[in-house]
């Protein structure tokens, strides 16, 4: 069976967040399971593009409106990735720093998703599935099925997977002409509310969809930036699966991004030497509990409710915690958690910005891994903090509620509280320290958590079992 992934992010050739570790993990299972999983993204002017052996294997044009686009496709001709990595190299468009918000996004896009379909159309041996994540690659199904230019792909399955609904794609009816030769008497797949909506149009077009936890597909029915109903309407075709975590990558015991490594039997001691590490570097005490937020600033994740939670824990635990950001966002948010740093100087510290290395040397050393998310799709930080025996403190929503287990239950070992408010979070992580006076306790969570497995093992075979059947295959 040979599975193509479509996405815009792939770790480690470009990540943002979440859906670059997921596409560059499920791959790596895929393959061990006997499966040719590819995956294709956008060529960046990034380290790891200009680092590696690319070799061009297709050149071609692409339409958009009426400008034609050349357009490479280059494939990483290593393999070191674990599985064929593509990247679809688009000049003066595609090829520049960033992955998201220039203002001629759409245009990226769209030219993205036309490139990998004039690719497709030339393979002698089609593809069993085409599995596109994310409104950047879900306009994908509707043309496989509906542009007359691409039909001779209409009998490929595709899969749609939303790893975070609130971002759509949106653009206005002025850009249809971007998309060639649409079946007239199907155009009104593309709207939703008035706008064409590539996710909204992916759901609609897709042969199954999947949401990245089981919870979160329930929660999009009643919360998903006004497509409740169409995810009504579309139940039928639709699977939750929770994510997995690539656990090479994310292992205490290899780690070449952590000062020390360790294993369930040396975790205390492990992480107290990577714990000094990052007292050292940030000014912080190392006898406190230290509570780290590793993310994105921004609403969902509920970092507007930081700086208010902060000082109230700072506050009412006067002396008896300390506190890490490390993120970037909003610059509200952003401006806000700089701030604090005057006011709580020894308790307190903030890295604004994107710091792969640091994150891992904050999963290893802190006490616990705050998430106070409004919305969590899935959610990795949680998992890969339960790899380094971090104890996570949640709200629980999402994909956050399908993994976390509050220690006051059996086998429980994070903290989970309900309400979005600073107080919440403030009283959620003041219930996780005490956890921090009691030793043989919290021995016992660590190696609790450390035992649990969230690799993709888990799950690798659902979306197995969904290709299967959609195509009927025998792998
Ligand atoms: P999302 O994809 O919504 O941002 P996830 O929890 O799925 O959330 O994944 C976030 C990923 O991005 C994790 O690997 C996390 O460690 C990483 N990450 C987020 N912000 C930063 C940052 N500022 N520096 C380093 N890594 C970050
Ligand atoms: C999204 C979600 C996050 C999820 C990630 C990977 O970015 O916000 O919850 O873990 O995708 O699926």
């Amino acid at each position: 069976m040979v599975v193509i992934h479509v996405s815009a992010e792939c770790y480690p050739v470009a990540k943002v967040g979440g859906l670059g570790d997921v596409v560059g993990s499920l791959p790596k299972y895929q393959q061990a399971a006997g499966i040719t999983s590819m995956v294709v993204v956008p060529y960046y002017d990034r380290q790891f593009a200009r680092e590696s052996s690319l070799e061009v294997i297709y050149q071609s044009e692409v339409p958009l409106g009426n400008k034609m686009l050349s357009f490479e496709v280059l494939k990483e001709s290593t393999d070191k990735l674990g599985f064929p990595l593509h990247l679809i190299r688009i000049p003066d468009l595609l090829d520049r720093p960033d992955i998201y918000s220039y203002p001629d996004e759409t245009e990226q896009f769209v030219a993205f998703q036309l490139a990998v379909l004039e690719w497709l159309l030339q393979f002698g041996e089609k593809p069993d599935i085409v599995h596109c994540h994310d409104h950047q690659a879900a306009l994908i199904p509707f043309l496989m099925n509906h542009s007359f230019r691409y039909n001779r792909l209409t009998n490929i399955p595709t899969v749609l997977t939303i790893h975070n609904a609130q971002y759509q794609g949106w653009f206005g009816w002025d850009k249809y002409h971007y998309l060639p030769d649409v079946d007239p008497w199907k155009w009104g797949m593309l709207d939703w509310q008035g706008s064409i909506n590539p996710l909204a149009c992916g759901v609609k077009s897709c042969w199954a969809y999947t949401t990245v936890s089981p919870s979160y597909l329930e929660e999009l029915k009643t919360n998903s930036n006004g497509l409740e109903e169409l995810f009504i309407l579309e139940e039928a075709k639709s699977k939750g699966i929770i994510n997995g975590i690539d656990t090479n990558v994310w292992n205490p015991a290899t780690d070449a991004m952590i000062p020390c490594n360790y294993h369930i039997d040396n975790v205390s001691k492990g992480k107290q030497e990577n714990k000094r590490t990052i007292c050292k570097d940030f000014g912080l005490s190392l006898s406190k509990p230290l509570v780290a937020f590793i993310g994105r600033l921004v609403h969902e994740k509920g970092a507007d409710l930081l700086p208010e939670a902060i000082s109230h824990l700072l506050t009412s635990l006067k002396g008896k915690v300390s506190v890490l950001v490390l993120g970037s966002g909003d610059p509200v948010i952003e401006e806000a958690l700089a701030g604090l740093r005057n006011t709580y100087k020894k308790d307190y510290n903030v890295f604004i910005g994107y710091d792969e290395a640091l994150s891992h040397v904050i999963y290893a050393g802190a006490d616990f891994i705050l998430m106070p998310s409004r919305v969590e799709p899935c959610g990795l930080n949680q998992l890969y903090a339960l790899r380094y025996g971090t104890i996570p403190i949640v709200r629980s929503t999402g994909g956050l509620k399908d993994t976390v287990i509050d220690f006051s239950e059996t086998d429980g070992y994070g903290v989970r509280f309900t309400e979005a408010d600073p107080e919440a979070i403030a009283e959620a992580v003041t219930r996780a320290t005490e956890l921090c006076s009691n030793t043989p306790g919290i021995r016992l969570l660590r190696k609790r958590m450390m035992n649990l497995d969230f690799s993709w093992n888990r799950s690798a075979d659902e979306y197995i079992d969904l290709y299967k059947s959609l195509n009927n295959l025998n792998i």
